[in-house]
């Protein structure tokens, strides 16, 4: 009776891996490596002292995934396997497409086959593209601007196309806004290759003297300070949406959609300054052109979440900014 968690050597996965196991769960791990290390398995073991299965396959290959399930008794799914970058995503739009949305095709044609019906899958606030509003709830329009982003959005429209053939499916759609942060250990944590796209690892790099400087995206949003508006959100707390959202599936049936934020928006120069307060280094930066694509405020209406799973995020930005920076400190050339 074991939860799969795909993608469970990435950032987010590996930490759901480890709350899961606290919980009682019995887990097993796929992933292919393809932006992530076996040593993040590995701490998840050693953390929790315990031992699970881990399978090195790509989601691409539905034979050695049939035989995940044909070797395992699975009850339910955690679908975090996929690629994120978005620039990325922009040259190579096929690879995305591939990837995410043919990954998860297979993966759900394998659940149909073994009758494991138990899902929650990682969107992302991408999909509400340039919002009118903010608090952004989960009936504002959707869009998407980038490859990375349409895959979200297609496969949400799979999942509900999936519950409208067959209503014994339990799905939820998980939207998250920005999770950054790492476990309190600093065991593990968000293991970028190459150059950080996102800001909190890219503000750790500069303060550990990995980088130069930090390029700040624009400074005339309409903001309190004119750099851009986010809504950070702990992984931990991220994490334990997750495990509500999985209970949640296993007393009620049917797709439901649910934003995962703390409801705060925090500017750049905001968790520039938290972060300098819990390193106690300088955070040397320079604004530049806003980023192509960038909306300049983003944050979360967590009603939702709150009502129907009983989950609210917990953590400070200063408790992000602290685990983020043990974690970058412990581990300098991550794992
Ligand atoms: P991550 O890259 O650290 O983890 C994803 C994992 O999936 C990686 O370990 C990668 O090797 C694996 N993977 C990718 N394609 C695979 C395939 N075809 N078969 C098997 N394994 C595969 O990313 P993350 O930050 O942990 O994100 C997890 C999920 O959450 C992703 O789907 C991502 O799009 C989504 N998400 C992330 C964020 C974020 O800011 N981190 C925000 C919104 C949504
Ligand atoms: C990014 C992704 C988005 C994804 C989200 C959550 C892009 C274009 N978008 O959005 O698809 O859903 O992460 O993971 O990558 N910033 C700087 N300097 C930097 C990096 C960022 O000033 O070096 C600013 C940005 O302009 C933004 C804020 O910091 O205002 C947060 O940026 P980032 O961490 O990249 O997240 P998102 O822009 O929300």
């Amino acid at each position: 009776m074991s939860i799969l968690i795909t993608g469970g050597a990435g950032f987010i996965g590996s930490h759901a891996a480890v709350e899961l196991l606290k919980d009682g769960y019995e887990i097993v791990v796929l992933d292919n490596l393809s932006n992530s290390k076996i040593e993040s398995v590995n701490r998840v073991k050693e953390l929790t002292g315990t031992e699970f299965p881990f399978f090195d396959i790509d989601l691409l290959d539905i034979q050695s995934l049939d035989e995940i399930f044909l070797k395992e008794k699975i009850t339910a799914v955690m679908h975090f396997a996929g690629l994120k970058a978005v620039g990325e995503s922009v040259e190579l739009p096929l690879l995305y497409y591939n990837n995410n949305v043919t990954g998860t095709l297979n993966l759900i044609e394998v659940m149909k086959k073994y009758d494991v019906k138990n899902l929650v899958f990682s969107s992302s606030a991408t999909v509400y593209g340039n919002p009118n509003q903010v608090p952004i709830s989960e009936s504002f329009p959707l869009s998407a601007t980038n490859p990375y982003g349409k895959t979200k959005l297609m496969i949400e429209e799979i999942l509900q196309d999936l519950y409208v053939s067959d209503d014994s499916w339990r799905i939820s759609i998980l939207r998250y806004f920005n999770p950054v942060g790492a476990h309190e250990s600093g065991r593990i944590g968000e293991n970028p290759l190459g150059t950080p796209n996102n800001l909190m690892p890219y503000i750790t790099q500069v303060a550990i003297g990995n980088r130069e400087e930090l390029q700040v995206f624009g400074d005339d949003y309409n903001t309190e300070d004119g750099t851009g508006v986010r809504d950070y959100i702990h992984v931990v707390d991220l994490v334990k949406g997750h495990i509500k959202a999985l209970s949640y599936l296993e007393e009620n049936e049917g797709i439901e959609t649910f934003n995962l934020g703390t409801g705060t928006g925090y500017s750049v120069l905001d968790l520039v300054n938290n972060f300098k307060e819990v390193s106690k280094k300088d955070i040397p930066y320079k604004v530049v052109d806003k980023r192509p694509g960038d909306i300049g405020i983003c944050y979360a209406d967590t009603e939702k979440a709150e009502k129907l799973l009983g989950w609210q995020a917990e953590k400070t930005l200063l408790q992000m900014c602290q685990d983020s920076w043990k974690w970058q400190v412990e581990n300098p050339e991550g794992y």
